[in-house]
């Protein structure tokens, strides 16, 4: 990755999963180990971009960017927030809690003999609300599913305002050093790829969103 596609642009990169705390010892979260949004942030480092790393992860700091650790969605948010006026985009590879407790315990919740009932409700989605107050940044998402990858993935990009979508099957890319991805485009373009080591995906990804700055300005 010689050249330097993306010299210049303030990238935003969200990864890893989000916790939601229910006492003190104990969370909720999701099998996201963060990989795919390090290997996008290292890619667009290395393509000459002021990367700005927000993670839920527990991998080791890449060198080379700022990186601001979180845990919970809310505290994803507000980091994202903070420092979309700013920047020139935003990849959102993390795996954002949909739903938190109602309540966190500020103490061990204690066990009963009987069922417990876990009242839920609804976290901010980052990624919409970045959608509706973008100015000129671009904004790409993510989305793994189980069933209907294409027709999600097209729905999402519409129903977000994105500009590229990173579909892929569930089973695909969680955990692994691969995954096997199709882009998604506004303008209806659609790019399939074949499985491949995550540092390979985030080079496309990277190569595709210095296409899309490129058009941006032309
Ligand atoms: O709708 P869904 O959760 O499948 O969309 C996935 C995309 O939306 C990912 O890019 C994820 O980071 C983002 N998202 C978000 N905030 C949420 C849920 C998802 O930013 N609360």
């Amino acid at each position: 990755f010689s050249i330097q596609k993306l010299s210049g642009k303030k990238l935003l990169v969200t990864a890893g999963p989000t916790k939601e705390a229910l006492d003190p010892i104990r969370f909720l979260s999701n099998q996201s180990s963060g990989k795919m949004g390090y290997a996008i942030a290292e890619a667009a480092r290395q393509a000459g971009a002021e990367v700005t790393l927000i993670s839920g992860a527990s991998l080791a700091d890449p060198k080379g960017m700022t990186v601001v650790h979180v845990t919970s969605a809310q505290e994803m948010h507000d980091a994202v927030m903070q420092r979309f006026a700013t920047c020139d985009a935003v990849i959102k590879a993390a795996a954002v809690a949909d739903y938190r407790p109602e309540h966190t315990a500020s103490r061990k919740i204690k066990k009963s003999d009987g069922p417990m009932t876990l009242t839920m409700v609804r976290n901010p989605d980052i990624l919409k609300a970045l959608g509706e107050h973008k100015k000129d940044q671009l904004l790409v998402g993510f989305a793994a599913e189980t069933d209907h990858l294409e027709d999600n993935a097209k729905k999402k990009l519409n129903s977000k305002h994105l500009d590229m979508l990173v579909a892929n099957h569930a089973s695909d890319g969680f955990g692994s050093e691969t995954n096997k991805v199709t882009l998604y485009f506004a303008d209806g373009r659609k790019q399939a790829l074949e499985r491949m080591q995550k540092q390979q995906v985030a080079r496309h990804i990277c190569n595709a969103l210095s296409g899309l700055f490129e058009m941006s300005v032309s």
